[in-house]
């Protein structure tokens, strides 16, 4: 008996899908289970699937997700047939609900395609074969569906299956068995019918119940990440993960990544006891003979043939989020065990949906593939996604609302960042501040236009000053003028103005000083990434909170009047959004108290 095949079922209600399954299941008198439960243990227990059955890649993003109570739409469903055992994931077919195909497509071998022969190959019909595509799916069954509709017409059937090859080209997608069926029916869903006479290939379960899906490489050095770090007393400690490559046996030398320290498997423990060998998808618990540090995210390797580790990628990225993505906007990445910041830091182009041609992109909407450079705030041990979906695969997660935005599949590590080299210096930034005398700091003001920001710095700087303390401003209409005279106002722009002026206030920081920030800064995301570039301590976020109503009749530079008669566009408060903190470290009353009360409140936080 062939191993069980999991397979997604890609298509819309209208093309008739539920009609579909509902005749397989119907046929084959299959069991209905909709938990995520089973097929998960199932995969454990069926390891051996073309792909590698790893729920890991979408599931642990998801996962947060269901967490939250957010749903996916995916659900599961088990039947079989004497012949083989199968696991469908049906993902509802709007537009807008991609990432639920996806999710079915990250743990399928198969997908089954779906089109209305009325309406042949349509974008959706597309993106849904490229997702699936780069999600490592290499064989396809186009089903084309009513059939009887259209007098079971061998041109029309000919003709969308040959503009179905055309965009499946691209696509990764090498197996393609076009069928000719009616779901409503039944005809060639499980048996054949004679109106199909011209029509010589299997019928849909024939072809589902003896397609054969390459089983991954064996021979694969091993990788294992580590789930976490098991250290019941301290006596035991031990390394507990799913090998995602490979095989293990005790005497094997291994090294830890990121760091690289080589040492030597001294056990392998598992729940009934210890073994000799473990391999590609047992989960196990592995004692070194060197205490390493190791923590959770780490890759454990083959010594001689380790893993890469790096922290700028080329990647293929899915975006699934509501909101565009925002080059240089801090998001999440999960890869395998690992969880780090990410930026996106530049995006190569967007991949036409129909002929996958590359096309210049300034953003990614929802559903839009693409490919990117991507910059995480901490190297991370992978391999690419060709090599090992579990290594190299990855989600992209909204920091906020943890929902997924994105799924990616690393290409290769960009090899400029590992070029280079921290330098130390010996005169540290304690050793700057202590000879100036005072402890640096950023203090960082945000608020709307006109909510007196500049005002409040500039008197703030004057009393410090005074006070022999070494400071310095960073005005957003005076960096504008310089460093960042290249950057407008769109959300885009305003990330890249946010992003240079942290990382020159903390360059002014380690180099003694009591840096001032006075920008707009409207996102959360983007002064979060602030706040993060910086030690707690050394960090003040400052809302200068005055009702916009208040900052437009104060109005100083006229903007507001001009926002107003649309002359400006994109202006905060007016058609661009404030999102003030949820939790600053001061708030200013800036509607109703004076600037030089609210410089003494900050002056008061400091003591
Ligand atoms: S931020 O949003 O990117 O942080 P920043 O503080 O640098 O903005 O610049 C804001 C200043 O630019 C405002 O005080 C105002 O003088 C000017 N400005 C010009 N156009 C706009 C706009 N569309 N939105 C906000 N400020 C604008």
């Amino acid at each position: 008996m062939l191993p069980p095949l999991r397979l997604v079922l890609c298509g819309s209600v209208d093309d008739g899908k539920s009609t579909l399954i509902g005749r397989l299941l119907h046929e084959c008198r299959a069991v209905f289970e909709d938990q995520f439960q089973a097929v998960e243990q199932a995969s454990r227990r069926y390891g051996t699937q073309g792909d590698d059955a790893d729920l890991a890649l979408l599931m642990d993003g998801l996962q947060a997700e269901r967490e939250q109570g957010i749903t996916i739409d995916v659900a599961y469903r088990r039947f079989e047939t004497p012949r083989r055992q199968f696991f469908v994931a049906d993902a509802p077919g709007h537009e807008q609900y991609t990432r639920n195909m996806a999710t079915g497509a990250s743990t399928a071998g198969l997908a089954v395609v779906l089109v209305d022969a009325d309406k042949g190959v349509i974008p959706q019909t597309a993106r849904h074969s490229r997702i699936a595509g780069m999600l490592g799916i290499r064989h396809v069954v186009l089903a084309v569906n009513k059939m009887d509709r259209v007098g079971w017409d061998q041109a029309r059937f000919d003709a969308i299956a040959a503009a179905y090859r055309a965009v499946a080209r691209e696509t990764g997608i090498t197996k393609t068995q076009a069928i000719p069926i009616s779901a409503l029916h039944g005809d060639n869903v499980t048996n054949r019918d004679g109106q199909t006479a011209w029509y010589s290939g299997p019928t849909l379960l024939d072809h589902l119940e003896t397609v054969e899906i390459a089983p991954p490489a064996e021979g694969q050095p091993f990788r294992m990440p580590v789930q976490y770090v098991n250290r019941p007393n301290s006596d035991f400690r031990g390394y507990c993960g799913r090998i995602a490559a490979g095989a293990v046996a005790p005497g094997d030398r291994v090294r830890v990544f990121p760091s690289g320290a080589e040492t030597e498997v001294e056990r392998i423990v598992v729940w009934q006891g210890e073994r000799q060998r473990a391999q590609r998808g047992d989960s196990i618990t592995l004692v070194l003979k060197e205490e390493r540090d190791v923590s959770r995210g780490d890759v454990i390797a083959a010594a001689d043939d380790p893993v890469k580790v790096a922290d700028q990628f080329q990647a293929r990225l899915l975006w699934m989020g509501d909101a565009p993505l925002v080059v240089g906007r801090p998001y999440l990445l999960k890869l395998h065990t690992r969880e780090t910041g990410v930026t996106v830091t530049r995006i190569k182009h967007r991949e036409d949906v129909m002929d996958g041609r590359a096309r210049p992109a300034a953003t990614l909407g929802l559903n839009d593939i693409g490919s990117v450079n991507l910059a995480t705030d901490r190297p991370l041990p992978f391999t690419p996604y060709d090599e090992n979906r579990t290594l190299g695969g990855f989600v992209l997660l909204d920091r906020r609302t943890g929902t997924t935005v994105g799924a990616g599949m690393i290409r290769f590590p960009l090899m400029r960042a590992a070029n280079l080299r921290r330098q130390d210096f010996e005169v540290t930034r304690e050793i700057r501040a202590r000879a100036k005398g005072q402890r640096a700091r950023c203090l960082w003001l945000t608020g709307l236009s006109g909510s007196g920001k500049s005002t409040i710095a500039n008197l703030l700087e004057k009393r410090l000053t005074a006070e022999g303390r070494h400071t310095y401003v960073l005005d957003g209409d005076n960096v504008r003028h310089g460093l960042n005279r290249d950057l407008g106002f769109t959300e885009a722009d305003r990330v890249e103005n946010i992003r240079r002026v942290a990382e020159v206030a903390r360059l002014m920081v380690d180099a003694g000083l009591i840096v001032i920030v006075a920008f707009i800064s409207p996102f959360r995301a983007d002064r979060d990434h602030a706040r993060r570039r910086f030690e707690p301590a050394d960090f003040r976020e400052i809302f200068v909170d005055a009702p916009l109503a208040t900052c437009e009749a104060r109005d100083p530079k006229g903007l507001y009047a001009r926002a107003r008669r649309g002359e400006v566009k994109n202006f905060t408060g007016i058609d661009s959004p404030y999102e003030p903190p949820d939790a600053p470290d001061l708030r200013l009353d800036a509607g109703a108290e004076s600037p030089e009360r609210c410089v003494e409140r900050v002056l008061d936080s400091l003591e």
